[in-house]
């Protein structure tokens, strides 16, 4: 029988996950207070960069898993998970308007615009924020689930666009093994949501008729 956490074992997976998802920030602050890295910028960018990716597929996986296992109660931590995802890509951005611009707009637009991997990650970003200021629960209500629904398939084009961000900033060195498994995961997690909405009607058909 699948596992079903009590009220109060559920609050404690919960903080579990909350605070192991810090980790990774607390690693970049204290390698680079410490003074242990050579080059900053470039570990924190790359490191947060990475985490975005990571929390966009681990909270894909969830519905998922949640279909596999029948762990229904999986989809409680797709929220906060999300919301991680967002977190690694506000310092992700934070980190490339600070460090490489410091916060000049006007230069950091022109930088974007130039060149098209970064491109390609600000729009992913941006497409982000309404997932992000929509996900409270009042926000739901006063969407409609059905509303809400539509704007979170956004995370359709956010997640290869993400895949493409980071093939094409990998494109210059020619390193593609990493973009081109993340891209495997992502397609095959996107994918398994598109089949099960498609068979679904067949399915329902079927049992009706
Ligand atoms: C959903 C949004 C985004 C995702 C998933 C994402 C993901 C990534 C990944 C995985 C990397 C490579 C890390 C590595 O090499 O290990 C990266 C690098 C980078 N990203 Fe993003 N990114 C996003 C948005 C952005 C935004 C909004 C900007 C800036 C406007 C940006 C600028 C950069 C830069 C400058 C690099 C590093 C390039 C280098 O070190 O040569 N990204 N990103």
């Amino acid at each position: 029988m699948a596992f079903i956490p009590s009220p109060k074992q559920l609050t404690g997976i919960k903080a579990a996950i909350f605070l192991l998802a810090l980790v990774p920030l607390a690693r970049m602050v204290w390698l680079t207070v410490s003074g242990q890295l050579v080059e900053p910028l470039e570990f924190i960018t790359r490191g947060t960069g990475d985490w975005v990716l990571y929390f966009l597929c681990i909270t894909l996986a969830v519905t998922p898993l949640r279909r596999l296992t029948k762990m229904n109660w999986l989809i409680k931590l797709r929220r906060m998970l999300g919301l991680f995802a967002f977190f690694y890509a506000f310092l992700h951005f934070m980190t490339f308007f600070w460090f490489d611009h410091f916060f000049d707009v006007e230069t950091m637009f022109r930088d974007v615009a130039k060149r098209p991997f970064i491109l390609v990650g600000f729009i992913a970003f941006v497409l982000l924020i309404p997932l992000a200021v929509t996900s409270t629960n009042a926000m739901i209500k006063r969407l409609g689930g059905k509303r809400w629904m539509w704007l979170h398939r956004l995370i359709y084009l956010i997640a290869p666009l993400g895949i493409l961000h980071f093939w094409w900033m990998r494109a210059g060195k020619s390193n593609f093994t990493e973009p081109f498994i993340f891209g495997v995961i992502v397609a095959v997690l996107l994918g398994a949501r598109v089949y099960w909405s498609w068979s679904k009607p067949k399915a329902v058909a079927a049992a009706g008729g």
